[in-house]
Order: structure tokens, then C-alpha cells, then sequence
């Protein structure tokens, strides 16, 4: 147990694995499996990627140590955490306000999370039905048209009831072992699910590599393409390495705050986000080499997994089996990232409101539970309205992808650069060179990406992707292409 610096017993993990597990598990989830792959085949494949790599680096990685180390610091909840670090190193109180935004993000994530974790359960009940019906070795879906394949998930966006029982019901699986607490609960989860997720991953992994079209993909996914790179492009994709690596929204912090004094938290951080870039990078070798083999576009977006993968299963033996292991994989990864989500908000209502832990993740859960049902219906019967249209980036967006967009394409970069602003230059430097666990070029190196490096680099990259035609201007300004050029590129 972490002793505490408020009152009473507060929880903690078992051991420091334990602490890697459960965060490796809220960092892999959907964003690598679902996400990762769809974003990078609508952003141009290798461009995005090998930013993304860039970004997880010289970005992701400064940004998580510091996240982890002001909930370590704190040990409470994620506002109050930054309050204990600013009351430590004589700053103002008021900075809290970044972790206070974290969980609100954390909030908004976690109420369409859940509507996918729902598609996630219906396609195990899909696959589990098929291997009933089909047998085992034949493909998936035997005798079916692809078409009614990929027609599954617009049948069930068509289905409001059904999309909604099934957020439900995945958000109260989620409640349940967040309710549990650290140990029972949300650690018990970590531990017994992701050596299984990561199980059935290598297998499928492997299977990909060796039964789809595998160059293609390794081409795809690391062919580095300049002229790809827009302002867009790139905030895409740190807002994917935010996304996947559970930054700028409050959900790595309080991770740390049930972390141990003796827990390196450098080396921790180099493991968390090793492992999540690793199945980010493996999940698109496993997924595009099938999807290829198939035929199938790269770019199909969020129907990647959901449409194209099943289509790519049927034609393979086993499919059903495979279709069937790989979406209990993805349910897996899924959860152990919904709890940390869930964990943000309710940490936060449990310290402000002295509520029991029940208490606060039930009435947390209703909330998600309310706004969830705008995602869930915002395929069919809300498919008109788009909350953010007076945002140009996000003008096509429904209430879902609203949520999405605002989330890692504003919360998370603007959370990251004012963690990085405090821990940078506001907080007592002793203070943090005592917690990160670093030294000598490391703590320099580390240091330097905090103060100047993640803060610069990420408000360039969010005016250039919130502004993209700006952005455009000045890159063709900045780069040696002819006059003439430069004049169609603003124009
Ligand atoms: N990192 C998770 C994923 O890749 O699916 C999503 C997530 C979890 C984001 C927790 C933010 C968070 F706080």
C-alpha cells in the first residue's frame, strides 16, 4: 500500500508490475487496434506512421513521465495531484486546472468508448454464431456475400435499441470492476487479462503475417512520403499518439498516483509506452497484410476492423475462429482501457464528494450512460446532427466523431503542453528530479523535450492542424519549392 499524504488508507497497486500491467492495459486498447490502423490508412499510411513513431518519442514518451510523476507526487486524484505539486513547489494552486480538464476528456472518451466496446461484444456474438453454424476449419460466413458482411455494422448502426444496450451493457462491465477498486478490480483485470490479450495477439500477429500480403503492407505502413505530411496529417497523428498512449486526459496520472515510492517511474514510462507502440505497430502488420490479401482498401477508416477484417476472414481457414479469437482480443484490450477511463473521473468525484468508491463510479457511470446514448444513436437516428459545426475541421462531424475529434485533436494536445509548461518550468525542480527516476543524459535530455521540445512542437502542431490552410502557406514558404508553386499552395 502507498501511504498517503491526506488522510486514511489510500489503495494501491500490489507490486510495480502490477503498475506496468494495468498501465500497458489502458494504453492498448481500441486506439491501437481500431484506431491506429484506420486513421493511418485515411492519413496516407507510412507519413503518418513514421510521425506517429516521432511524435510517441520526442512527445509522447517527455509528456507520460511527467504525467505519472505529478500523480505519484500527489497520490490523489488528478486536479488535486497538480494542487499537492503547485503547493510543493510554492506555485499557484490554480494550475490544477489541466488535471480538471483531463477529467473531463477522460469523461467524454469513456461515454463513446463504450459505444465501440459495444460493437467490439457485438462481433464476438457475430463470430461466435458463425463458428456455431459454419464449423470450425471452413472460412467465416460461408455461402454469404461480402456485401453482407460489410452490411453487419450498418445493421446495427440502423439498430438504436440494440446500439444502446450494448454501450450499456459494456459500460457496466466497466463499472462493476472499477466499483471493485484498485486491487480487485481494475488491477485484477490488468493481470488476468492482458497476458491473455497479449497471447492471442502474437497468434493472430503471426497468422497475418504468414497468410496475407505482408510486403504490401510493411510498404504501406513505412513508406515515408514527404508531401503527405499536412498540418493535418499531423495532428492526427499526435492526437492517435496521445490518444493510444492515454495522455493529456488525466487517466496516466492517476495511474501514478497508486504507484509506489520505489517504482522507477523513467523506466516504467520507457515500458508503457514501448509495449503500446509496439501493438499500435504490430496490430497494423496484422491487420493490413489480411485486409490486402482480400483486396481491400486501406483506406476504409473506422470500417476497417469492423467491415473490412471480417470480409478478409472469410476467405481463410479457421475464419470463423480467428474472427472470433481476434474480437475477445480486442474486448480484452478494450476493457483494461475503459477502466482507466472510468478511474480519472470517479478518482476525482470519490476525493472531492468523500464518496465511497461505489458511490462515485456509479454516478459517474450514469453520466457516461446519458451521453453515451447521443454517440450510440449518432449512426442512425442523430446522423443529422453535428454539435461542432462551427469548427471547420470538425464541420462533417456527428456527436460521436465530435466527441472523438475534440477530444484528441484538443483536449489531449492542450493538456499535454500545459503538463509540460507546469512540470517544465513551474514545479520545485528538486521535487521532480526526486520522482522521474532519471539521471545523467537522460534527466538533460528529458528535461530539455519538457521545457522547449513538446511545448513548441505541439502548439505548432495544433494551430497548423486547427488552421490548415494557414499551415499550407507557411510549409510551402518554409520549404525551397519554386515561386509559382507558392502561390497555388495559398491560393
Ligand atoms: N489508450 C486507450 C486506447 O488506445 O484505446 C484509450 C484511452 C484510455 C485514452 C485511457 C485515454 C485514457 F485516459
Amino acid at each position: 500500500m502507498v501511504a498517503s499524504s491526506g488522510s486514511g488508507q489510500r489503495e494501491g497497486w500490489s507490486s510495480r508490475s502490477a503498475f506496468i500491467l494495468a498501465a500497458v492495459g489502458s494504453a492498448v486498447g481500441l486506439g491501437n487496434m481500431w484506431r491506429f490502423p484506420a486513421e493511418a490508412g485515411e492519413n496516407g499510411g507510412g507519413a503518418f506512421v513514421l510521425f506517429y513513431i516521432f511524435c510517441v518519442l520526442l512527445i509522447g514518451l517527455p509528456v507520460l513521465l511527467s504525467e505519472v510523476l505529478i500523480g505519484r507526487h500527489g497520490q490523489a486524484s488528478a486536479p488535486e495531484s497538480v494542487r499537492r505539486v503547485a503547493r510543493d513547489s510554492n506555485a499557484s494552486g490554480g494550475w490544477s486546472i489541466f488535471g480538471s480538464m483531463g477529467v473531463f476528456a477522460a469523461f467524454l472518451i469513456l461515454s463513446f468508448y463504450c459505444v465501440v466496446g459495444g460493437w467490439v461484444v457485438y462481433y464476438i456474438g457475430v463470430f461466435a454464431a458463425d463458428l456455431f453454424q459454419t464449423g470450425l476449419t471452413g472460412g467465416a460466413f460461408e455461402g454469404r456475400e461480402a456485401s453482407d458482411i460489410e452490411n453487419l455494422l450498418p445493421g446495427l448502426f440502423g439498430n438504436g435499441s440494440l446500439m444502446v444496450g450494448l454501450n450499456l451493457g459494456f459500460l457496466a462491465v466497466t463499472v462493476f470492476f472499477v466499483a471493485r477498486g484498485i486491487s480487485s478490480g481494475i488491477e485484477w483485470v490488468a493481470v488476468y487479462l492482458m497476458p491473455m490479450f497479449f497471447v492471442l495477439f502474437l497468434g493472430i500477429t503471426i497468422y497475418g503475417a504468414f497468410s496475407g500480403n505482408f510486403g504490401e503492407a510493411v510498404a504501406y505502413l513505412f513508406t515515408f512520403d514527404a508531401s503527405k505530411l499536412t498540418g493535418e496529417v499531423m495532428l492526427a497523428a499526435v492526437g492517435q499518439a496521445f490518444f493510444s498512449l492515454s495522455l493529456g486526459v488525466a487517466g496516466m496520472m492517476t495511474y501514478g498516483a497508486y504507484a509506489s515510492r520505489e517504482t522507477n517511474l523513467g523506466e516504467t514510462s520507457g515500458v508503457i509506452a514501448g509495449a503500446d507502440t509496439a501493438v499500435a505497430l504490430l496490430a497494423g502488420l496484422a491487420i493490413f497484410p489480411i485486409v490486402f490479401a482480400a483486396g481491400l482498401s486501406a483506406s476504409a477508416g473506422p470500417g476497417l476492423m469492423f467491415q473490412s477484417l471480417p470480409i478478409a476472414f472469410q476467405a481463410m481457414p479457421f475464419g470463423s475462429l480467428i474472427g472470433l479469437a481476434f474480437f475477445i482480443m480486442v474486448f480484452f484490450a478494450a476493457l483494461t482501457s475503459s477502466v482507466s477511463l472510468l478511474e480519472a473521473p470517479t478518482a476525482f468525484v470519490k476525493d472531492a464528494g468523500k464518496l465511497p468508491r461505489p458511490v462515485a463510479t456509479l454516478i459517474v457511470g450514469v453520466g457516461a450512460a446519458i451521453l453515451g446514448v447521443l454517440s450510440a444513436l449518432s449512426f442512425n437516428e442523430m446522423a443529422d446532427f453535428r454539435p461542432l459545426a462551427f469548427i471547420p475541421i470538425f464541420a462533417e462531424a456527428n456527436f460521436f466523431d465530435a466527441l472523438d475529434g475534440v477530444t484528441a485533436k484538443l483536449f489531449m494536445p492542450i493538456g499535454a503542453i500545459l503538463t509540460c509548461i507546469f512540470v517544465g518550468w513551474v514545479a520545485d525542480a528538486r521535487l521532480i528530479d526526486d520522482e522521474n527516476g532519471l539521471d545523467g543524459a537522460l534527466h538533460q535530455i528529458w528535461r530539455g523535450l519538457v521545457r522547449y521540445v513538446c511545448p513548441i512542437l505541439l502548439t505548432v502542431i495544433l494551430l497548423a492542424g486547427i488552421f490548415p490552410e494557414y499551415a499550407e502557406t507557411v510549409f510551402s514558404l518554409l520549404s525551397s519549392e519554386p515561386a509559382a508553386e507558392l502561390g497555388e499552395a495559398a491560393g
